[in-house]
């Protein structure tokens, strides 16, 4: 086929753009602040060409790495595909050639064996490198000041894992990168590594292990002493693909898991606890110890959030009506048998954020983002989900305290940045990208990046930086500060 499907992964935020472009100098509304010095990065899927298949999801889209540089009160933009082995092949026949979100029976038989990892949901940045992550392959590093994409990065040859998560975590106080990938060894593979790369980007440990069924591992959580693998059950089927199916089917009548091991010792420690059954989550918050005591705060939903995972699995829930919350599951490791406790922090939502600094360790405040009970009318269409937040929520887990950010009406709002203050005592910073509707046409909107006070989010923003389009709808970002791009690796 030549043209885009009409589906909610191509209308709204997620209308195909495919340009790549820079603009110099953004209108600027307000003041932006001196501590924003640096690039807020996104990974923005938009795909080249049009499917092969008409049931096509965002999530399959080619990666674009865009970069917001912030210096010293002007504003730039970019944008550049990541220029994978998939998205070059398919630039030479000019048409996709790749099937099916991660089914390579689907694809086009001239590029068997070519990697199919579009690199497309998060901007990592470690020891001085940026990389664009998949969980589905190894992530392509790219230089920060170009944007021209350096090649694929298996830490010079060291690396055994097949993939690398979207989601690995810095320790702000050691500086090194705990990361894992799963189906490891390949397509379907139960095998999870695990890893450690030192502050110098070093890759010093490597272990693989056995999860307990084949599931979709997104994200992971680290606290001072323990390396937390939260799964859920959305599983993989090696038959399923083979038949042209789905990756990924949820499974609502079988249980979740936590595996906890400690963060330095062998995977031969790790125990697996039984958690709820038929619950999912993508992203967890943060983790920390108090005590015996171990905190895992998660965005939590009663089944999966990707309508095409629940539908591949028979579960007939419509989007509106998925419950969570934001919510806290605690162990005591003194117990020989630790249990998971539950209790719920916040409204649901996704898309959180904390403090660099704050990770692993005990935290007083995050961000994410939810739906604002007080909207008139539908929220903006697009994104991985279909449906775009609204409401930017700032919660301290401690005491349940919340406050929110509104935008205009039918504004869609994107994951925030958390920026530090040089100020002693001043909560820093969040950047994050609103696309603000022009039209009742779901296509036409402009995207705007809004600086906010990360402690005052009720107050709005300070700066609203207008780019003057359509930006396609983003999954990840990542803030990278002046000092660190200037020490970066390449230049
Ligand atoms: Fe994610």
């Amino acid at each position: 086929m030549t043209a885009f499907p009409q589906t909610i992964h191509f209308i709204g935020t997620n209308t195909p753009r495919r340009m790549e472009l820079s603009l110099r100098n953004l209108p600027v509304e307000g003041q932006i602040p001196a501590d924003v010095e640096g690039a807020f990065f996104r990974a923005v899927p938009d795909n080249a060409h049009a499917p092969m298949f008409d049931d096509d999801i965002a999530l399959n889209h080619d990666g674009m790495i865009a970069r917001f540089n912030f210096d010293k009160g002007a504003v730039d933009f970019d944008i550049r595909y990541v220029e994978t082995e998939r998205y070059l092949a398919e630039k030479q026949a000019r048409r996709a050639l790749f099937g099916r979100y991660r089914n390579p029976f689907t694809d086009d038989p001239s590029v068997e064996g070519v990697d199919r990892t579009v690199a497309n949901t998060t901007p990592v940045w470690h020891a001085g490198r940026l990389f664009m992550t998949k969980e589905d392959g190894r992530g392509y590093e790219v230089n920060p000041h170009t944007l021209a994409t350096v090649g694929k990065w298996d830490y010079e040859g060291k690396l055994r894992s097949q993939t690398f998560t979207a989601h690995p975590r810095v320790d702000a106080q050691t500086g090194e990168l705990f990361f894992f990938g799963y189906e490891a060894g390949g397509l379907c593979d139960p095998n999870v590594a695990y890893c450690i790369a030192d502050k110098d980007g070093n890759l010093v440990k490597e272990q693989w292990f056995e999860q307990p069924y084949l599931s979709t591992i997104h994200d992971f959580v680290i606290t001072e002493k323990y390396a937390i693998f939260p799964i859920f059950p959305t599983l993989a089927d090696l038959d399923r693909l083979k038949a042209g199916g789905a990756h990924w089917a949820h499974h609502q009548d079988k249980p979740s898991y936590i595996g906890i091991m400690p963060r330095y010792g062998d995977v031969s420690e790790m125990k697996w606890i039984e958690g709820p059954v038929g619950v999912s989550c993508f992203h967890e918050v943060n983790a920390y110890e108090d005590g015996d005591l171990v905190h895992i705060d998660l965005c939590l939903t009663n089944s999966n959030a990707f309508a095409f995972m629940r539908e591949a699995g028979g579960v007939h829930i419509d989007q509106r009506e998925l419950q969570g919350a934001l919510t806290r599951w605690t162990l005591d490791m003194s117990k020989a048998d630790p249990q998971i406790a539950e209790r719920p922090l916040g409204p649901p939502g996704d898309l959180c954020r904390l403090a660099d600094a704050d990770q692993g360790r005990p935290y007083n405040r995050a961000w994410y983002l939810s739906m604002n009970p007080q909207a008139k009318g539908p929220p903006m269409l697009g994104g991985p989900v279909g449906a775009n937040f609204n409401a930017l929520l700032r919660i301290e887990p401690g005491n349940g305290r919340l406050t929110m950010m509104e935008v205009p009406p039918g504004a869609g709002i994107s994951e925030p940045a958390h920026i530090p203050s040089a100020t002693p005592g001043h909560g820093g910073w969040l950047v994050m990208v609103i696309d603000v509707p022009n039209s009742p046409n779901p296509a036409d909107y402009s995207s705007e990046v809004w600086v906010v006070e990360a402690d005052a989010v009720e107050n709005g923003p300070v700066a609203r930086v207008k780019t003057g389009l359509p930006l396609r709808s983003q999954v990840h970002g990542a803030w990278v500060s002046r000092e660190r791009l200037d020490a970066s690796v390449h230049h």
